[in-house]
């Protein structure tokens, strides 16, 4: 397995250009199965989970033909109705599936995602909307069977705005009869990127990136072309790169507007933010002394759980006290044991961590749990004293596109080494 090696230390200085959205990317091409038509999806990233999505879309019957970061999707067979467990468990979006093979086949079974390290993640919204759309659902031998004969649009409440379970109805809506009007349904940028393509495609989906969104099904849908937009994970992980070696970066392709929580959360902490609309660029510079600011994880346009830990790692070096309540995941705090094999003073209380700002980290060998989990430790690394080994990488690659070559382009003496 690889290994990431890091000596701490350098301030990190230059530019980045920020990837294609992977979260955006998966449903995006998810989609592409309500249609028989030919789909070209751009500024697709190069990823793993992108990779098996990709995979998943040929078991299920589609052509696909990726060319740098442009994926090409038409269809090679009919439509198969089943994710195979093979492919499910090594990504929990492969779920979003069941809505567009709902819409096509009437049917689909769909391998039951297991529970992960950040908590159990039931998809239990997901089914309850089905359901309620008519779709009777069957669980059998570690599979969901969905059978949908009589499907009619209806109005849903989500319990909660669960992102995965708004993609799905959203998706599987667009081609059922009726009117739908989703309520308490998730705003994140990504939904709305996802809107934006089904509308390419024929559909007619309003009010995406509001809690309430209203299908009204069509009786196909056809191909359509498509420009992902960036990646505010990817793009904030850099900022905190910046931030904790007290380096200055300006990312290139950003969406500003879709960063608005952590901008205000670094500028709270004294990171000097400038935000350049008309190129799309923002520039942060860490110099000076940063101050410890609470934050709590919460549904979008809140701060994203996706960059807790990275917070988290900023604030275990900077001097004074601070706390993070996770409300979005229930196990989202295994990067704490970690940071404090590197000297961080964090203890958790339930679902807060309590920060109490060193002066160094130290560099160790630690090990990555989950993909944000491994950018907080890469983070700790750049900033650490001494060499800081990371384990089980692979984790990274599901949601990074080449991170080690950036980071060293950005001054970071950092090096992946395979064994
Ligand atoms: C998506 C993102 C993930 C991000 C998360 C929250 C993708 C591919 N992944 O994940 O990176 O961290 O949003 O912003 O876009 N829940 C239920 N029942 C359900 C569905 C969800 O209880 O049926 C719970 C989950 O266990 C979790 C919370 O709701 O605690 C949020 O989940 P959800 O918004 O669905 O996240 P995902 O779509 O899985």
């Amino acid at each position: 397995m690889d290994k990431i090696i890091i000596k701490g230390g350098r301030q990190l200085s230059g530019t980045v250009q920020v990837s294609g959205s992977k979260n955006a990317a998966l449903p995006i091409l998810i989609a592409t199965l309500l249609t028989d038509g030919e789909c070209v999806v751009r500024n697709v990233p190069e990823l793993k989970d992108i990779e098996t999505v990709i995979a998943l879309l040929g078991v299920l019957g589609k052509q696909v033909v990726r060319q740098g970061d442009t994926v090409q999707v038409s269809a090679s067979s009919s439509l198969y109705a089943e994710a195979p467990y093979e492919i499910v468990r090594r990504m929990r979006a492969s779920i979003l599936v069941m809505g567009p093979l709902v819409a096509r086949l009437k049917r689909a079974r769909v391998s039951l995602p297991g529970g992960c390290v950040i908590g159990r993640r039931p998809v239990d919204i997901h089914l309850k909307g089905f359901s309620t759309l008519g779709a009777d659902i069957t669980l059998r031998e570690g599979y969901i069977e969905v059978q949908a004969n009589h499907l009619r649009g209806r109005d849903l409440r989500l319990t909660f705005p669960s992102v995965g379970a708004t993609e799905n109805l959203m998706m599987v809506a667009t081609l059922t009869s009726g009117t739908t009007r989703l309520f308490n349904a998730a705003r994140e940028p990504e939904i709305e990127d996802l809107a934006r393509f089904l509308n390419g495609m024929g559909a007619h989906v309003q009010g995406a990136g509001t809690s309430r969104i209203t299908i009204v099904g069509v009786p196909s849908l056809h191909g359509a072309h498509h420009r992902v937009i960036p990646d505010r994970i990817e793009a904030g992980t850099y900022l905190l790169a910046a931030a904790i070696t007290q380096g200055r970066i300006t990312l290139q392709g950003v969406e500003p507007p879709h960063l608005t929580a952590l901008l205000q959360t670094l500028r709270k902490a004294g990171v000097q933010v400038l935000i350049d609309a008309s190129s799309n660029t923002i520039t942060t510079d860490g110099k000076g002394r940063l101050r410890p600011v609470t934050i709590k994880t919460a549904p979008y346009p809140s701060f994203p759980t996706d960059l807790q830990a990275q917070w988290m790692a900023l604030m275990a070096v900077t001097a004074g006290v601070s706390r993070i309540t996770e409300q979005i995941f229930e196990d989202r705090f295994l990067h704490v044991s970690e940071l404090v094999r590197m000297g961080a003073d964090i203890h958790t209380e339930g679902n807060t961590a309590i920060i109490r700002g060193v002066k160094v980290l130290c560099g160790a060998p630690v090990m990555v749990s989950d993909l944000r989990a491994g950018a907080a430790l890469i983070l700790a690394g750049l900033v650490a004293k001494g060499t800081t080994v990371v384990h089980r990488v692979y984790h990274l690659d599901r949601g990074y596109a080449a991170l080690v070559p950036q980071l060293c382009a950005l001054g970071a003496s950092i090096d992946r080494i395979s064994s």
